[in-house]
């Protein structure tokens, strides 16, 4: 496994070997990303893990400082299962000091998590566009957890033309439904045991759904409702058409409830996609 801090070795390294699969990661790996390799082993000879906690993505500077970082541990998870390439840039290799250039997404980048973590999605976006543009992957691999940044990832892909094909894998879940996250590291043990309530209530509210027993607005209103009486703080729930990420419509058949709620300090979002026959 050859590991690699610099972007001028990046691109001395990559230029005289074919374009390999790609698996983008802020390190702290869990199963979910093993799969996620798992995948991109299946595709391509050679994978390349980039592992780099972007600062501009985070909305405030306690939350990037607080984000687990074990480089040491995640090395290793990745030499074990045989990784060709890691790259782990410095924030001054890959950051330009002054980042005036922006880019301008899509209006649902400002909905669902973006409302909540204005600027969040942009700064996805800056750090994709720069991985995508050194490494030129043939094909990158992102987890359907976070659901709205495949959406947007793949949007951007389209837009800009990046010959680059986006392969969305499903949430990797504990035993008990927790979807496998980093920040689940950070909760105490009692809401550790409280956190797979996330994935229950939006069980029940596919139920709900699928059953037509109520108006959508009224299950998202009674699972919001729920949740923050039982001791947590409901950024969102909502009900929406797992193609445009927008409201559904009458007829639509392909669901998703996606959710986003604080756990003691714990940010956790969720979602379920899902079908129904009218
Ligand atoms: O999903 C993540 O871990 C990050 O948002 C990503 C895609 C690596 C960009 O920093």
């Amino acid at each position: 496994m050859h590991v690699i801090y610099h972007q001028d070795e990046l691109i001395k390294v990559l230029r005289s070997l074919p374009r390999m699969a790609f698996v983008p990661t802020m390190g702290n790996l869990h199963e979910g990303h093993l799969t996620l390799i798992e995948e991109a082993k299946k595709r391509k000879d050679h994978v390349i893990v980039s592992i780099f906690i972007n600062p501009l993505q985070f909305n405030s500077e306690e939350d990037f400082q607080k984000y687990p970082r074990t480089l040491e541990h995640d090395l290793s998870m990745l030499k074990k299962i045989n990784v060709s390439f890691v790259f782990t840039p410095s924030e001054n290799d890959i950051i330009d000091k002054s980042n005036t250039i922006q880019i301008n997404l899509p209006e649902i980048a400002h909905d669902l998590c973006g409302k909540f973590r204005p600027g969040h999605f942009n700064g996805v976006a800056i750090i994709i566009c720069k991985l995508f543009n050194l490494i030129q992957p043939e094909v990158a691999f992102f987890g359907k957890k976070d659901f709205q940044q495949l959406f947007l990832i793949k949007e951007i892909t389209r837009q800009l033309n990046y010959p680059i094909e986006i392969i969305g894998i499903d949430t990797i879940r504990d035993q008990d439904g927790l979807a496998k996250s980093s920040r689940n590291n950070l909760l105490t043990a009692g809401n550790r045991k409280k956190a797979p309530q996330l994935f229950e209530i939006m069980n029940n509210m596919k139920e709900k759904v699928i059953e037509k027993s109520m108006p959508i607005k009224e299950i998202e209103e009674t699972a919001i409702k729920h949740l923050n009486g039982s001791g947590w703080l409901v950024d969102y729930f909502s009900i929406r058409s797992a193609k445009s990420l927008q409201k559904p419509l009458h007829d639509e058949n392909h669901m998703i409830i996606l959710g986003a709620a604080t756990l003691g300090s714990v940010r956790l979002i969720d979602n379920i996609e899902f079908c129904i026959h009218h």
